[in-house]
């Protein structure tokens, strides 16, 4: 049966190991691989992923498949959120499920762990940055009930991309 666990401060190879091979498989072969390495040395080093999970803003949660680290999530309020917004609104930073584990419900159970989570914390609207071209994402993200709002600069690398931005009322999912 997975679990969903929230992430301690000891865990944060566990979430660089599963940062860049989920990242890795997602856009590695979409982008140059000096992109892709400049992404890692960048947002998943030891030191930064450190920070950001001890963070009191942010929350780190890990899915485990018979004990086997399966997927991660991010969730952000206040000022960790990587836009400018209300203070009514948590942000899904990064959701990513390691390949063999996809299509199994994962990505839902995390999506609803995120609006419990928020509902739990008074916050009316999650929010979250889809890279425009990422079709498989896009449409979980629908199927969740997220709708597109706007959309923000992405930087891979030395590389700018757009992300989509969709949102979706904490209430909507049930
Ligand atoms: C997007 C992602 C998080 C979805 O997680 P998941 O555990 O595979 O999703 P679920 O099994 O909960 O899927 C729920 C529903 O979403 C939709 N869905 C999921 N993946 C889909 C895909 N590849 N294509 C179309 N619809 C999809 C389906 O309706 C699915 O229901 P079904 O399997 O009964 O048809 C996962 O595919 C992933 O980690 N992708 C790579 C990383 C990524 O792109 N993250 C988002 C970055 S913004």
């Amino acid at each position: 049966m997975p679990m969903i666990e929230m992430a301690q401060s000891t865990d944060v190879n566990t979430i660089r190991d599963l940062s860049i091979a989920t990242f890795a498989e997602t856009f590695a072969s979409l982008n140059t691989e000096e992109d892709m390495e400049q992404y890692n040395e960048r947002h998943f080093s030891t030191d930064e992923l450190q920070r950001e999970i001890d963070n009191p803003d942010s929350t780190f949660m890990v899915a485990k498949v018979d004990g086997v680290p399966a997927g991660y999530m991010k969730v952000n309020v206040g000022d960790a959120q990587t836009e400018e917004m209300l203070g009514n609104r948590m942000e899904v930073q990064r959701l990513y499920i390691l390949r063999q584990y996809k299509r199994n419900g994962l990505g839902t159970r995390f999506m609803h762990t995120a609006f419990d989570m928020a509902r739990a914390q008074g916050k009316s609207v999650i929010w979250l940055g889809v890279w425009e071209h990422n079709d498989a994402a896009i449409a979980f993200y629908k199927r969740m009930g997220f709708v597109q709002f706007g959309s923000h600069d992405f930087v891979l690398g030395n590389d700018r991309q757009t992300d989509l931005l969709m949102e979706a009322a904490v209430d909507r999912l049930v």
